[in-house]
């Protein structure tokens, strides 16, 4: 059996950044990093815009008030204000921490780091590499772990939590390279695990992001938090549904509709462009729903609108959005600078996912917590995103929370000792799994039924949502879980065997759906992203309240929790 004091799941910015707090700690601690991909293709490596920080280089008049407050009012009142709180204001310290670690920010001419407009935002408080932030952030961070020598297991696909008596005690983990399986035990487990947009059928996350912390956690019998949120960017290049940065209009890219018109006018005329994603992806739907979508030959009547970037130059196009004229230029064939982008919304992010406190602590129940489990990152749900995050502040959110978490565990595992492990149950149970998965012969493929449930989620709980449309995307749901039972495998092999890890991942989009439709359901108001056509007004009296939901193989129950208020009373949400 392995053994480690620490084992984090996920490679990305929250893992990294939470591994690097305990080795910078606790040098002495054994600390595992385990990953599905390579630590450097996680999902966060794709992140664009920027990190929102309050470090004025551009506006001394922004305050972490103020960024707490544009935070607040974009989750519509949701986000837990402790949380909000925190993230604010150690923001410039983590923003300042990553410079010094070698991450290479954009610079203004007086050399400190640039800061520009991102939606929702009332001030220029987001910093940026250009427009591959992520990546710039990612490399660094994991650079910085490998000097401290954490055993990296890339390339291991973790199975199941092992979680006994209300404790994570470690993991069972599958190894693609050979299909080795291993049980690994520790003092502490962190999940870093992302999230989940591959549930849907366009989105702007990559191959991996399949929710496969979350099934994990919600088949452990643990709660998922507010997963009925469902963030849409409003800016998904059409059709491939890839990320084209807010940055853009952060730099001031107009949104058209087929008539020419800057259309966000009627409906955010304050902030236009710069309006939160959630209402400006109900814009373009509205849009292309009443006609004015554009074709692909420019007539009306078609399924995306343009973001226009001509105005904006050359110059200014290619130094700070230049990775989105690539994309463009690549898998649409057009030059932002000559030409408008067609774009419509993508599912982009997760506001919701594993509820923990402050410290990462992951809960059982409102009131309640596991011992030794804790989470960070777009996995976790801490909430500082409530109904609807603003952009960049996801970034931000993995390294606070991942160093406070980091922290959290360098000190949780101080006077803690490995925990027992019945090392043969486990395997057995992986190894049937994974014969079973070999041996069935049914008559449904891998492929066919993930395209269905992609469809499913996408068309019974997209932008707009009603209770007709999100209970027949349920019994879909089911319909398909069955199928699922018949699946069959055409690699028997056992090196490489990516058909096994594709199985697996299925089983947990399907998981992380059943749960997302059975919270929007239920949650009969609109709130951020999460917009019932059928209750269309938001209702603080039933709903200013967090979801909590149980998932089982006989369906999802749920309960509610209280949100925490403490400077920001909530209005009506105007941009
Ligand atoms: O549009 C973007 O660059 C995305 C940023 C974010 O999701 O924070």
């Amino acid at each position: 059996m392995l053994e480690h004091d620490v084992v984090i799941v996920g490679g990305g910015l929250a893992g990294c950044r939470a591994a690097l707090e305990i080795a910078r700690l606790s040098p002495n601690l054994n600390l595992a990093l385990v990953a599905k991909t390579h630590p450097i293709r996680s999902h966060s490596v794709a992140a664009q815009g920027g990190i929102a920080a309050t470090l004025k280089n551009v506006d001394d008049q922004d305050s972490w008030e103020a960024h707490a407050f544009d935070t607040v009012k974009g989750s519509d009142y949701l986000a837990d204000q402790d949380a909000v709180a925190i993230l604010t204001q150690e923001a410039p310290d983590v923003v300042i921490d990553l410079e010094h670690l070698g991450v290479l920010f954009s610079r203004l001419e007086n050399g400190r780091i640039a800061q520009r407009a991102f939606g929702g935002h009332s001030h220029h408080r987001t910093c940026y590499a250009a427009d591959k932030t992520g990546h710039a952030i990612l490399h660094e961070l994991y650079t910085n772990i490998r000097r401290y020598g954490i055993t990296i297991y890339d390339e291991w696909y973790v199975m199941q939590l092992i979680l006994e008596e209300n404790c994570a005690k470690g993991l069972v983990m599958y190894r693609l390279l050979d299909s080795t399986v291993q049980v690994l035990r520790a003092k502490a487990v962190m999940f870093a695990t992302g999230g989940y947009g591959r549930v849907f059928n366009t989105t702007s996350n990559d191959f991996a992001s399949t929710g496969d912390g979350l099934s994990m956690t919600a088949l452990a019998g643990l709660p998922l938090e507010d997963m009925e949120f469902v963030q849409f960017h409003p800016t998904g290049l059409y059709p491939a549904g890839v990320l084209i940065s807010e940055a853009v209009r952060g730099e001031g890219a107009y949104l058209v509709n087929s008539n020419g018109d800057r259309f966000m006018a009627t409906y955010a005329p304050n902030k236009m462009e710069l309006a939160p994603r959630d209402i400006t992806s109900r814009a373009i739907t509205t849009e292309i729903r009443q006609g004015r979508g554009i074709h692909a030959d420019g007539s009306a009547g078609g399924s995306f609108v343009y973001l226009d970037l001509r105005h904006m130059g050359r110059e200014k196009i290619m130094s700070r959005v230049p990775f989105c004229w690539e994309e463009a230029q690549r898998l649409a064939g057009v030059d932002a600078v000559i030409e408008p982008i067609p774009v419509r919304p993508t599912v982009h992010y997760s506001m919701g996912g594993i509820p923990v406190n402050t410290e990462g602590q992951v809960r059982r129940s409102a009131d309640t917590f596991v011992e030794s489990f804790f989470a960070a990152g777009e996995c976790a749900c801490v909430s500082v995103h409530g109904a609807n995050r603003l952009g960049s502040n996801s970034l931000l959110e993995c390294v606070v929370y991942g160093r406070r978490t980091g922290r959290a565990i360098a000190t949780y595992v101080q006077d803690q000792s490995l925990p027992e492990v019945d090392e043969q149950h486990y395997l057995q149970s992986a190894h049937t799994q994974i014969q079973q998965l070999l041996a069935q012969s049914g008559e449904f493929r891998i492929n066919a039924i993930r395209q269905r449930v992609q469809d499913c989620l996408s068309q019974h709980c997209g932008v707009f949502r009603t209770e007709a449309v999100i209970k027949e995307g349920i019994n879909t749901l089911q319909n398909l879980k069955q199928q699922y039972e018949q699946i069959r495998l055409d690699d028997k092999d056992s090196v490489w065997n990516t058909e096994i890890i594709e199985a697996l991942e299925l089983r947990n989009l399907m998981v992380v759906g059943e749960v997302i439709m059975a919270a929007a359901l239920q949650r009969q108001e609109s709130r951020g992203a999460h917009s019932r056509e059928d209750y269309p007004v938001r209702d603080d009296e039933r709903f200013l309240q967090h979801t909590l939901a149980y998932f089982s193989p006989q369906g999802v129950t749920l309960q509610y929790m209280p949100v925490t208020l403490t400077q920001f009373e909530p209005q009506e949400r105007k941009y």
